[in-house]
């Protein structure tokens, strides 16, 4: 099964509207965005919870890390560069964390509130080689922005 963002999109749109506790709110979007494509096999929420610092939050898939420096992983770039992470090939990019060895390729995008600041970063992991490309970057910066860039 492949995502449809279009759907996507509205059904997060229709089960966030009125909400702004972050927390659920990443809850909704890690399970919406987790069932909507065999592609996906971790897909969740990591959160800036102090200076340089991400921690778990709300997700699907099997136990991630629970802590992340923004100095390591997919994630701390992701987080230290304010820039999206398409990652083909995990075992290619130096310092990735192997949380789940079946990994293959990941995408990690920066989450930010309607003020601009990072509040943390979404994850995606794939069993699958290079499974992410710019439009699942472009779909979900925008679902992402919708749901947090109103806070
Ligand atoms: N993708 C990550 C780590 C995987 S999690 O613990 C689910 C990284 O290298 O940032």
């Amino acid at each position: 099964m492949r995502v449809d963002y279009a759907l996507l999109a509205r059904t997060v749109a229709a089960l966030t509207a009125g909400e702004d506790d972050a927390v659920a709110l990443m809850a909704t979007v890690a399970c919406e965005v987790h069932h909507a494509d065999d592609r996906f096999d971790w897909t969740g929420f990591y959160r800036v919870t102090a200076p340089e610092l991400l921690k778990i939050g709300p997700y699907q898939g099997g136990h991630g890390c629970l802590v992340i420096p923004f100095a390591r992983g997919v994630c701390g770039a992701a987080a230290r560069t304010g820039q999206v992470q398409l990652v083909p090939d995990v075992h290619a990019f130096p310092g990735h964390i192997a949380c789940c060895g079946t990994t293959r390729s990941e995408i990690v995008l920066p989450v930010r509130d309607g003020a601009g600041r990072l509040i943390g970063v979404f994850d995606i992991d794939s069993d699958q080689p290079d499974a992410f490309d710019a439009a699942d970057s472009a779909a979900l910066g925008a679902i992402l922005a919708q749901v947090f860039g109103r806070q």
